[in-house]
């Protein structure tokens, strides 16, 4: 079994990054600015959030973090979006999801300029990446085709079965691993609550991407012998053998399925510090303006 190192090749990536910022800091090119807002104080996505700017500062990124409280009107929210989008120096911006209930995530998702939808959550660059044309594509699957591409795994003719249908990951994940090319011309099997028999469909993957927020859904008799499975999942459970009081855990049983697969993710430290390499590289495109022009 190989463990596939996120850790280890996000900061290859990271480190690729910073020499490209420092290359455009002595040509005298702009350096990349990535903007995130947060709304609310939710622990887990002050952490995330707080791993975003930090990889910014890494890279030599200029971050600005925008804090609105948990009662935020959406129209300040939507006038706050507008600012960004008018500001010339920025190139990024995130809304950390998720949302309070009284705002609607799709009508800020669809605010952000898509030029500046690093994310790449608005629905023009989900419809372009679905139609196989340059789009900002979401950074978790994205992290993840970054992965199996630098462990140089097969996918062709692979059956990939992935579990969990959201915008962020099922879906863009389906199409990535559906669409021509490497890494692709995989078969694809989305399951989700309603699938019948889910642990035989498991068993049936070749690379097997669970993605749905259920610590240790997935058991050692649910994987073929010599799968690969990425586990997206991060449950934040209380520890107290931990100095921050939390420990994370994924959607993968690991030490039963490390035993039968011959790739896994280990959580932490496999997919998420790929997130965050991926939504560098998208900031790094959008300042170059790769994508849009
Ligand atoms: N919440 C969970 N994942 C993400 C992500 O990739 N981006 C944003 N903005 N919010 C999230």
């Amino acid at each position: 079994m190989i463990l596939l190192d996120g850790k280890k090749i996000s900061a290859q990536i990271k480190s690729e990054i910073a020499s490209s910022v420092a290359g455009m800091e002595k040509t005298g090119h702009k350096i990349p600015h990535l903007a995130a807002i947060i709304v609310g104080s939710d622990g887990a996505s002050e952490t995330y959030v707080a791993h975003k700017v930090k990889a910014c500062e890494q890279v030599g990124f200029r971050s600005t973090l925008v804090r609105l409280t948990e009662k935020v009107q959406q129209e300040l929210l939507l006038e706050k979006i507008d600012e960004i989008n008018e500001n010339a120096d920025i190139d990024g911006v995130i809304v950390q999801l998720p949302l309070p209930a009284h705002i609607s995530e799709e009508k800020v998702i669809e605010r952000i300029k898509v030029e500046k939808d690093v994310d790449g959550f608005h629905p023009v660059n989900v419809g372009r990446l679905v139609i196989n044309q340059p789009a900002y594509i979401s950074a978790t699957p994205n992290g993840i085709i970054e992965l199996i591409k630098r462990y140089d795994i097969e996918t062709s003719g692979k059956h990939c079965v992935i579990l969990g249908r959201s915008n962020i990951v099922g879906k863009p994940m389906a199409v990535l691993m559906a669409r021509k090319g490497y890494p692709g011309d995989a078969t694809v099997t989305v399951c989700h609550s309603r699938t019948k028999d889910i642990h035989e469909v498991c068993r049936q993957a070749d690379i097997l991407i669970v993605a749905m927020g259920k610590a240790e859904f997935v058991t050692g008799d649910m994987v073929k012998d010599g799968a690969v499975v990425i586990d997206v999942g991060i449950t934040r459970v209380k520890s107290v053998n931990t100095r921050s009081g939390w420990k994370l855990m994924g959607d993968v049983k690991f030490d039963e399925v490390a035993l039968k697969c011959s790739y896994i993710t280990p959580v932490p430290g496999g997919v998420g510090p790929m997130t965050i390499a991926s939504l560098l590289n998208n900031t790094m495109k959008a300042a170059k303006k790769e994508i849009y022009g």
